[in-house]
């Protein structure tokens, strides 16, 4: 199969499948959030820590290959099993460049240690650089700029700390299932939280992959920004919402 079939598509099926049918070298940007064993009711949520291990060994070895030297690759994680990504990473050809820790509220509030409420996007390139890092498209305003005429008016490097809170409980942009208001996929994702990534590392035109797009949320946000996506999960009915999500 080649890449450019693919483009602007979801494909249903197994990533570790689909993924060497993508041309090598032929995607800009991987934005994706794989299953973390967090015990969720969709596919390969209940790995164990060996099994995670090596599946996450599969599917970083794959993307890699189909990375675009200097391209950018942002896998989110569960704090517990960043580590494991951050050593297999490394393994699978990567260079680490950023942990950029996801606060988001809610989540567990256990009763005998702190919350946890914060998740890893971890940041790795296909090679030494990012080819491209956009970061007049990314900056923030200081708390500072006011009083401290030093500062760039343009604002600030936004840092690897971001909030931006989950959806639990929140009502517009969480997809919803018709008949039962329920939401349809346990661990939809906020589009704020990709919209950063999205422009800081990617120009409009190029190829984003998600090979674990659930409802899509990273394919809508690159769609967007006038970028090319290409998704792929392993369930029928998210790779249908996903398609309904963005017009497809
Ligand atoms: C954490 S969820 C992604 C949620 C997504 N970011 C969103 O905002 O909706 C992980 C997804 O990976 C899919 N999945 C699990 N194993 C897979 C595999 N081997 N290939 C492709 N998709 C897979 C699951 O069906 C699930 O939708």
């Amino acid at each position: 199969m080649n890449c450019t079939n693919l483009i602007n598509s979801v494909i249903e099926g197994d990533c570790i499948e689909v993924i060497p049918s993508i041309s090598e070298s032929s995607v800009d940007l991987i934005m994706t959030d794989p299953p973390y064993s967090l015990g969720y009711d969709f596919e390969n949520d209940k790995l164990s820590y060996a099994e995670q291990g090596a599946f996450m060994a599969k599917y970083l070895l794959r993307m890699y290959r189909v990375l675009k030297d200097g391209g950018t690759a942002c896998i989110c994680m569960s704090q517990e099993m960043s580590h494991f990504l951050y050593f297999v990473g490394l393994g699978s050809g990567f260079v680490w460049q950023n942990e950029i820790v996801w606060h988001r509220d809610g989540g567990q509030m256990p009763k005998k240690k702190f919350g946890i409420c914060h998740e890893i996007v971890m940041i790795f390139t296909k090679g030494e650089n990012h080819k491209t890092f956009n970061l007049d498209d990314v900056r923030v305003m200081s708390k500072y700029a006011e009083t401290d005429k030093r500062l760039n008016k343009a604002g600030k490097n936004p840092g690897d700390v971001w909030y931006v809170p989950a959806l639990f409980g929140r009502k517009q942009e969480r997809i919803k299932d018709d008949l039962t208001g329920k939401a349809i996929h346990p661990t939809q994702k906020p589009e704020g939280l990709f919209i950063p990534m999205v422009k800081a590392y990617s120009n409009p035109g190029d190829i984003i992959l998600d090979c674990f797009c659930g409802t899509g949320t990273v394919l809508k946000v690159a769609k967007d920004f006038g970028r090319n996506f290409i998704g792929i999960d392993i369930s029928k009915k998210y790779c249908n919402i996903a398609r309904k999500r963005i017009g497809s």
